[in-house]
């Protein structure tokens, strides 16, 4: 166990900066790749912890990987075009989006298939997409209760489904969809919103998905079975990692940051609405349009005020992954701050919502929270003078940037356990905290 130990706030700064390349993009890049047929070329792929679990995982289901100069090569074999011998196992370590997508590809397996993860992932819930496969013709062998390690045997007599999409996940929706590739007929989910990289990326192979765009939700409809080509991917810089920058800017004092070539996605940036709501100011400059996705460089200052916030449950998904680092600016703002039905945050990597609970108490902010919801009472003055300690919190990436991130903010003396732990979706973390001057003992 590695533990970093920080005590002293960041100084101020100016400087251009570019984050580590999107997890989520990068996973399916690899994933949709494997599928296709011929060699696919991907620029910038992440080399997160996440996406090595992807391409060791793939490699092990038979598909030929290459990194020369800095491309990542995927030869891909077709739909469902896995070559691999009976009782294998796929280690998909820290990867819930790795894990459950690639258990919608397994859903046509001819042979048993094992998944299994770290501590972290075992934990996690399955049933969330093994319910639909189940309908889809696979079959689940489980080993803990509905985490992992499971057992997939797949269908050679897949049927096409009917799926109603209700908690906001992506990784649900991109199991079935990907499923759906592997079955004949017209699979239709209804879908409540969530980020939608995999339909981007399907359209961006002009491959038979249809996507009908309601309120609250979408309906997509995917035909099955059509065989596509290779293709050349570029994976754009992860707005999730540039969160933890953008909040840190505007927590210190007279500083400035711009962040190159981030996707943008508008189901990816739910966290920017809050910060704009909450009286933040961020501005995308040079935006355009990469293999689908849109592409930005993001700027943002230093600033004193922040205003609480009644947060609306429809910007929950879109900031899944973004609500430690919101919760630090709610500890700033004036007045309470309001969380809702955000259950699905203790069902991450690690329970987020409780750890965030404790953390935050920790640093003298006071909460009132409930099963799904938090209420942060915020403090414009807040400093911290006393020492924190960070430990057993599953190694959660993102638990650890955040604390990292209070720390340079709001002082006092932080001891921070599992370093490594940030390698899993942003190695380049600290090293960009060197960049914009701060130095680590
Ligand atoms: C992801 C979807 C989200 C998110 C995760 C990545 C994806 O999970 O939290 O980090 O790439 O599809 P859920 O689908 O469980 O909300």
């Amino acid at each position: 166990m590695t533990k970093i130990v920080i005590q002293k706030k960041i100084k101020n700064f100016n400087k251009i900066i570019g984050v580590d390349s999107d997890k989520s993009l990068s996973i399916r890049s690899l994933l949709i790749g494997s599928q296709s047929y011929g060699k696919c070329t991907i620029k910038n792929l992440s080399k997160s912890g996440d996406v090595i679990s992807a391409i060791e995982g793939l490699k092990n289901l038979g598909v030929k990987i290459k990194f020369i100069d800095k491309h990542c090569y995927v030869y891909g074999m077709g739909l469902n075009g896995f070559d691999y011998k009976k009782n294998i196992t796929v280690n998909a370590g820290n990867s819930g989006t790795f894990a459950r997508l690639l258990l919608g590809l397994l859903a046509h397996s001819p042979y048993e298939v094992k998944i299994t993860g770290d501590n972290s992932l075992s934990k996690r819930d399955f049933l969330r997409i093994m319910t639909p496969l189940e309908e889809f013709g696979a079959r689940f062998k489980k080993e803990n209760n509905n985490g992992l390690p499971l057992k997939i045997i797949g269908s050679e007599f897949l049927k096409p489904i009917n799926y109603n999409e209700e908690k906001g996940s992506a990784q649900c929706k991109s199991s079935v969809i990907l499923a759906a590739l592997n079955t004949p007929g017209k699979t239709i989910i209804k879908a409540k919103k969530s980020r939608n990289h995999t339909e981007l990326f399907l359209n961006f192979l002009k491959l038979p998905i249809k996507i009908n765009k309601k309120k609250k939700y979408d309906i997509i409809e995917i035909i099955g079975r059509k065989q596509f080509k290779s293709f050349e991917y570029f994976v754009p810089g992860d707005v999730s990692s540039s969160a933890f920058f953008i909040v840190l800017t505007l927590l210190s004092e007279n500083s400035k940051l711009k962040i190159k070539n981030v996707n943008i996605n508008p189901s990816r940036i739910g966290f920017i609405k809050i910060i704009n709501k909450m009286g933040g100011k961020i501005k995308f400059t040079n935006k355009r349009n990469i293999c689908g996705e849109i592409v930005a460089d993001i700027s943002v200052k230093s600033q004193k005020k922040f205003k609480s916030i009644n947060c609306p449950i429809g910007l929950n998904s879109n900031a899944i992954d973004e609500f430690l680092i919101i919760f630090l600016l709610a500890a700033k703002a004036s007045g309470v701050s309001r969380f809702r039905k955000l259950e699905e945050l203790n069902k991450k990597e690690s329970p987020r919502l409780k750890l965030a609970s404790k953390i935050l108490r920790k640093m003298g902010v006071k909460i009132r929270s409930d099963k799904g919801s938090i209420d942060i009472f915020g403090n414009p003055n807040l400093i911290i003078k006393k020492q924190i300690l960070i430990n057993n919190y599953r190694k959660d990436h993102r638990i650890f940037m955040t604390s990292v991130i209070a720390s340079l903010c709001f002082g006092g003396k932080w001891i921070i356990e599992d370093v490594e732990s940030h390698k899993s979706s942003f190695p380049s973390f600290l090293r960009i905290l060197g960049e914009i001057g701060y130095k680590f003992r």
